[in-house]
């Protein structure tokens, strides 16, 4: 939109959160709160945008990827009318309008900012703020009106009258203001209120004072101009997140047998009749193709999964891809660098990391599988470890195609197995193997018989 900049507020501790986190760093759908508000407003193509910080600021910064806003320090949280007046230095000669935002109202829609700036520009207006119609108004500023209807001051809950909490009209704290107007009545707010804080809503007074039109605009869903302010507000706004996801993914042809339990973040993406078994947790970029099953239990971040995976009972991937047609679990744990290609199949108590696994391929039983290359068709024993750690570095192992590595074997990297190579049972390789070999330790096997009977006898009545 022309000629229109952004003050985002993130400057605040968040008291209520009772948190050593700064509040805009609490997350909803896996993203901090200010995120959210952040990539909503650079939808309008700001020409600047100020983010207000203060509370926690390199952490927020950090939280922050883009080199596209300007990071304004607070450093005394005055209140939000002195937070805005920080960015002033920033806003020299600029004429537009200014769209103020906080950055604990995370589900503010683009459609909606566009409205309240359009309204404000069609009003001729120096405020135009965003109200809303609450069934429980508490906690936030109330709009007063004359028997005109038209607004004439916010008044805060903390310094409202018994009569003016009965109020259900809220400032949703969403302002457009014109850039001159904003700087100059900011200078003449004070703090004679009950927090001892300069508030934003003050320019209200201020601008009808000098005859300016003060517009508002009801938001159309309440439910968007929610703020956080308590860890109860941020659980019950993650169920509507989270219900709000579930029923596109749903919407989209995909089965959630309990979306209750299914916890979709808004990055990941699912394929048509993928069917989602209870408590899945599906975090970050995780990408799932179509047919997919998991069971339940399963907990993935940044995972993709090609078509028709099937994932048991019980399973956590991290950033880790895998081929279509792979079944993994119940009980396994894929850790960042695996890629399994088609057809794999990992089973109980199996762990991988930095694995290359070969189509075809099978590890099923209580394995270590980590800096390894493995080719196609292979099969791991129960009981198999690549022993790739010696206190000091890692190392690698390779295994070609069509190997059978017998149960109980170790793998000391770095070791290179080749093709159809066969591993005998309980064996320790140490040594590089050629294509085809056979490799065993030798270990004399001894029997003796009756040997069981005689140590009863000679153990009887010893027992404590
Ligand atoms: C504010 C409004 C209230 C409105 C509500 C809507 C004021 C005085 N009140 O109340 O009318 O109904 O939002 O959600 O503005 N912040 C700073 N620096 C500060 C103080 C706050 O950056 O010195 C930031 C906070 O980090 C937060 C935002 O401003 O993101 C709002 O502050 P908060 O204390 O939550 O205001 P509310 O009491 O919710
Ligand atoms: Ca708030």
């Amino acid at each position: 939109m022309n000629d229109i900049g952004v003050i985002l507020l993130a400057a605040g501790q968040g008291t209520r959160m009772k948190s050593s986190l700064p509040k805009v760093l609490h997350c909803l759908g896996g993203t901090p709160l200010f995120l959210h508000v952040l990539q909503t407003a650079q939808r309008l193509a700001p020409s600047t945008v100020a983010v207000i910080v203060g509370h926690g600021a390199p952490a927020v910064q950090r939280a922050y990827a883009g080199g596209d806003v300007t990071w304004v320090l607070q450093e005394k949280q005055l209140g939000t009318g002195h937070a805005v007046l920080c960015a002033k230095g920033l806003f020299q000669g600029f004429t537009g309008d200014v769209l103020i935002l906080s950055g604990d109202v995370p589900l503010i829609t683009e459609s909606t900012l566009k409205g309240v700036v359009a309204h404000h520009r069609a009003q001729g207006a120096v405020i135009t703020l965003l109200t809303a119609s609450l069934e429980n108004p508490a906690g936030y500023g109330r709009i007063l009106r004359d028997s005109q209807k038209n607004i004439t001051s916010i008044v805060e809950e903390k310094d409202a009258a018994e009569v003016q909490k009965q109020i259900r009209e809220v400032n949703a704290g969403v302002y457009v203001v014109a850039a001159p107007f904003l700087f100059a009545a900011l200078a003449g707010i004070n703090n004679r209120n009950r927090q001892g804080e300069y508030y934003l809503p003050d320019i209200v007074d201020i601008g009808l004072r000098q005859g300016g039109t003060v517009a508002t605009m009801a938001v159309d869903d309440a439910r968007e101009m929610m703020g956080i302010n308590t860890r109860e507000e941020l659980a019950t706004m993650e169920k509507s997140l989270q219900e709000r996801i579930n029923r596109k993914w749903m919407a989209a042809g995909v089965t959630l047998k309990d979306p209750l339990t299914a916890y979709i973040e808004d990055g990941v993406t699912i394929g048509q009749d993928t069917v989602i078994g209870p408590n899945t947790h599906l975090c970050g970029a995780t990408v799932i193709g179509e047919g997919c099953r998991i069971d339940g239990s399963a907990y993935l971040t940044d995972a993709q999964l090609g078509d028709q995976v099937r994932l048991r009972f019980s399973v956590v991937l991290t950033s880790c891809r895998v081929d279509n047609g792979a079944i993994i679990g119940p009980f396994a744990h894929l850790r960042p660098g695996t890629a399994l290609g088609r057809n794999v199949h990992i089973g109980n108590f199996v762990e991988t990391k930095e694995a290359q696994i070969g189509a075809g391929t099978k590890a099923n039983h209580l394995t270590y599988l980590g800096d390894v290359a493995i080719g196609q068709e292979t099969n791991i024993g129960a009981g198999t470890i690549t022993c790739n750690y010696d206190g000091f570095h890692k190392y690698k192992t390779k295994i070609g195609d069509r190997v059978q590595v017998g149960s109980d074997s170790t793998l000391v990297a770095p070791v290179s197995l080749g093709d159809d190579v066969y591993v005998a049972t309980a064996t320790t390789v140490r040594h590089d193997i050629p294509d085809g070999a056979l490799v065993f330790n030798d270990r004399q096997e001894r029997v003796r018989e009756g040997w069981t009977e005689q140590k009863r006898v000679k153990m009887k009545g010893t027992k404590k």
